[in-house]
């Protein structure tokens, strides 16, 4: 009989594995949730519950999962950048199939592993590439690749990541230094660089450059008199864009389950907390920044194409564009506003050129523009019955992007073109 339900274990029960496990409470028969792997009690114990998964399925590690007979089909693997490959390759050897979140690794030689393993294995693993199932992107692409603009010469695109996002996550945050947690471009920028890739799409980049710095948030930008922790020892914190009371007290921030963990806390427990260890009471200047606030990547294609990616953070909003630049004509776009444009040339009339305005339906409530969903759902049918869809990001299809950010970091840090 075929077989028409996948089920699955979670590992690393965090914020992202859950907006992919709830998916199975909208399609219980396709999707099951079956056991939980998390080192954090809570979490293991608030996730049993929700998806009612039994005891013998609770598991304090991954590794304590891998030692076990396999217990499901596939693993929805939702722990840190990097624990990707550490925590996959053994479930992988076990015989999983996989939904990895990206960076689903951290250098080549993690990459490396993780596909030799993939492939050896025979295993499905499907990359969290969400933006390519979002309805603007995949619109794009279908545009693209029906050859409506011609041949592609340029794609540019540029991400600007709000003020309040970049100091949560990538100043403050679990992103903060490099060494621990990954480059802003790994870690953010991934999906736009995969999905210029997937644009260009047979088309190989042969070489790399990126350039960027830190002109904000490094200790010597620090106004005069800042302390160390904005509500214990510093006098100019109320004057301060980056105090964090404003940020994480008096205004909505929709990234404050970093800040308080999923805990129900008053105002004056957050603002003691603050004050004291939290780490997001920490001056924006003074605490560990290693990366960049600005970046641009320029990479060159085997036909000679070209694109180029311009991160800024900082920015009063989160805001993604685009332009594609082909032979017959161009296309522009903004993620946001789910709104594309397209020109094209008419042969017979070089005065005049048609243009077409697509609005890309999603409703307003959908994550990543709907991609969180549908790229689970595109798991399970993949998964099933191989359907390959226009989106896949199964794991062979999504390295270009990776060796691609690898390679603008080492540009970035040795001045120099990388080629690939
Ligand atoms: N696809 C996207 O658009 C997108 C968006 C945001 C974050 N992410 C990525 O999602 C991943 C998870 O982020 P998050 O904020 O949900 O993380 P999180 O910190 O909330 O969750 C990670 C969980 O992994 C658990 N864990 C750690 N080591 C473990 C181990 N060995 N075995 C089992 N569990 C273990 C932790 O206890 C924690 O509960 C990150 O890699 C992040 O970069 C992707």
């Amino acid at each position: 009989m075929e077989k028409n339900q996948v089920t699955a274990v979670i590992v690393g029960a965090g914020h992202r594995a859950l907006i992919y496990a709830d998916v199975s409470l909208k399609i219980p028969d396709k999707l099951r949730i079956v056991g939980v792997a998390d080192k954090n009690p809570d979490r293991l114990a608030s996730t049993a519950q929700r998806y009612g998964i039994s005891e013998e399925y609770r598991f304090d590690s991954a590794d304590s999962l891998a030692r076990r007979e396999k217990i499901a089909d596939i693993v929805i693997n939702g722990t840190m950048d990097r624990q990707h490959v550490p925590t996959s390759i053994p479930l992988i050897n076990r015989g999983y199939g996989m939904l990895l979140e990206k960076p689903f690794a951290t250098d080549t030689s993690e990459l490396a592993d993780l596909y030799v393993s993939a492939q050896k294995n025979k295993s499905k693993v499907f990359v969290c590439h969400v933006l390519r199932y979002s309805s603007f992107y995949s619109e794009i692409k279908r545009l693209v690749a029906s050859g409506t603009l011609g041949k592609i010469l340029t794609v540019s695109m540029s991400e600007d990541v709000s003020l309040r996002h970049m100091v949560v996550s990538y100043v403050r945050g679990k992103w903060n230094n490099e060494d621990t947690g990954t480059p802003i471009l790994l870690a953010k920028s991934c999906h736009d660089i995969d999905i210029m890739m997937w644009l260009m799409a047979p088309e190989y980049p042969v070489s790399v450059f990126s350039s960027g710095s830190d002109m904000r948030f490094s200790p010597e930008n620090a106004p005069d008199g800042a302390g160390t922790r904005c509500l214990s020892d510093c006098p100019i914190e109320s004057s301060c864009p980056f105090s964090a009371a404003k940020h994480y007290v008096h205004y909505a921030n929709p990234r404050d389950f970093y800040v308080w963990g999923g805990k129900e806390l008053s105002d004056e427990e957050k603002l003691r907390s603050l004050a004291d260890d939290n780490d997001y009471g920490r001056c924006v200047w003074r605490c560990g920044h290693t990366g960049v606030d600005h970046q641009t990547v320029c990479v060159t294609f085997e036909s000679g194409a070209t694109g180029t990616f311009t991160l800024s953070a900082g920015a009063p909003c989160d805001e993604r564009r685009i332009k594609i630049v082909g032979t017959q004509g161009t296309l522009t776009g903004v993620f946001e506003e789910n709104s594309i444009t397209v020109r094209t040339n008419i042969n017979e009339r070089p005065d005049k050129y048609d243009e077409r305005v697509i609005q890309c339906g999603v409703s307003a409530e959908c994550k990543h523009g709907g991609g969180d969903e549908a790229l689970v759902m595109d798991f399970c049918d993949y998964f099933l019955y191989g359907k390959h869809s226009l989106s896949c990001s199964e794991l062979s299809e999504s390295l270009l992007g990776h060796l691609v950010v690898f390679a603008a970091e080492r540009s970035r840090k040795t001045g120099r073109t990388v080629n690939l």
